[in-house]
């Protein structure tokens, strides 16, 4: 990577503002669900920590939309970092209030605090320059750790880096290698599988990708956009009307470009967007009306497999099926268990497809698993990422 990283710049002794992406998912209670992207920025953190850094970290949490709301506090986040670092994470009850001005004002090398949402101040998301400078003004150096957070251009992840020297974490860099090295330099066969709801969230990063791999699997709820361009009977499957021609256009672009595009061939239907109806599996061709599709079917989960076969890169965004019901999460899981064989650079995007992977245990078998969402998406459409952007560089 061409920016500065925190190795490039004397933290000993300074107050160092970490932008992090601490957006994790919670179940009603608060309680955290998944703390990987608390996990993944450890590495820098404890390295600032080592070289006697005093660490002022931020992050947003949810979209609570510029108004403090106690929903999105970040108390369990400061919580699951203590219990992490087994260090004391002192949480301040605002942004850049009295509160973290207080506690930033008073702190000694090797101390950690942690500031509230900073989606709680009105100014975050529209990049305000006040906010931006109040933020510079807590420390002396500021580090974007925030991967998935890097395609937002927001006081805390762009326009802060205007008034500090401005370097990234080694998360960034580490997520720069993987999804860009895929890629720069794919080693061949390169396979991208594509699922989630619509076609119109990954219409850039198709494009991108039909330069690049040699197989493009489709699957989730964005396939029946596909098939129906094909003529096919879809049933009452989601469909976006909007992009049929451009699905078609696709397609043909596929062909031109000779790479293989596999849509699903039979699916798994039910007659309502639920667990708990009749389902059965059909052609995928041939949806009866008033039916759904909510997974790929076994024909269909087979023929990715074998077409996954002596893939030496793949690329994975986005689940296969409706993963939130027991019974539709099938393709999803067999597919996630295919990935963990391949004897492949194994790249996972996106949220859906990470779970699923967490949840059957095969993290440890996959080459990375990006902790972005969209900013992974957007990076593999090719686009700039403003938080990134923003930094110094080398
Ligand atoms: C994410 O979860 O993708 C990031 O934390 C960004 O969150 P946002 O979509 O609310 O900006």
């Amino acid at each position: 990577m061409n920016k500065k990283n925190v190795k490039d710049i004397d933290v000993d002794g300074k107050k160092v503002l970490v932008r992090c992406d601490f957006n994790v998912p919670q179940d009603e209670n608060g309680n955290i669900t998944d703390n990987r992207r608390i996990v993944a920025a450890l590495p820098t953190i404890n390295y600032l920590l080592e070289h006697n850094a005093k660490v002022i970290l931020c992050s947003h949490l949810g979209r609570p939309k510029g108004e403090v709301n106690k929903k999105y506090s970040l108390k369990p986040v400061a919580d699951e970092l203590s219990k992490l670092l087994e260090k004391e994470v002192k949480l301040a009850s605002d942004v850049v209030g009295e509160s973290a001005k207080n506690l930033t004002n008073n702190m000694q090398n090797g101390e950690i605090v942690l500031l509230e949402n900073v989606r709680f101040e009105p100014g975050e998301e529209k990049n305000d320059e006040e906010l931006s400078k109040a933020l510079a003004a807590l420390a002396e150096v500021y580090v974007n750790d925030a991967f998935g957070t890097a395609h937002r251009a927001h006081s805390s992840t762009t326009g802060v880096a205007s008034f500090l020297p401005a370097v990234s974490g080694f998360l960034i860099e580490k997520e720069l290698e993987f999804l860009g090295s895929s890629l720069d330099n794919p080693v061949r066969p390169f396979v991208a599988i594509l699922g989630g709801a619509k076609v119109s969230d990954k219409i850039g990063v198709i494009e991108k990708l039909l330069d690049k791999v040699d197989t493009l699997i489709i699957g989730g709820g964005m396939a029946f956009t596909f098939l129906k361009s094909q003529g096919h009977k879809i049933g009452k499957s989601i469909c976006e009307e909007d992009k049929l021609d451009l699905a078609r256009e696709l397609i043909e672009k596929a062909n031109t470009k000779g790479v293989k595009l596999l849509l699903p061939i039979d699916t798994h239907i039910t007659t309502e967007y639920s667990n708990d109806y009749e389902d059965k599996w059909v052609e995928s061709q041939d949806i009866p009306d008033g039916w759904e599709g909510l997974d790929i079917g076994p024909e269909t989960i087979k023929m990715f497999e074998e077409a996954l076969q002596g893939a030496k890169t793949v690329v994975w965004n986005g689940p296969l099926g409706v993963c939130e019901f027991d019974k539709f999460k099938t393709g999803t899981y067999e597919i996630a268990k295919v990935l963990g064989t391949l004897d492949a650079t194994t790249i996972i995007g996106g949220g859906d497809s990470a779970a699923a992977i967490e949840k059957m245990g095969l993290s440890d078998k996959m080459t990375h698993i990006s902790t972005g969402g969209g900013a992974s998406l957007e990076f593999l459409e090719g686009k700039k990422l403003p938080g990134i952007e923003a930094l110094q560089d080398k």
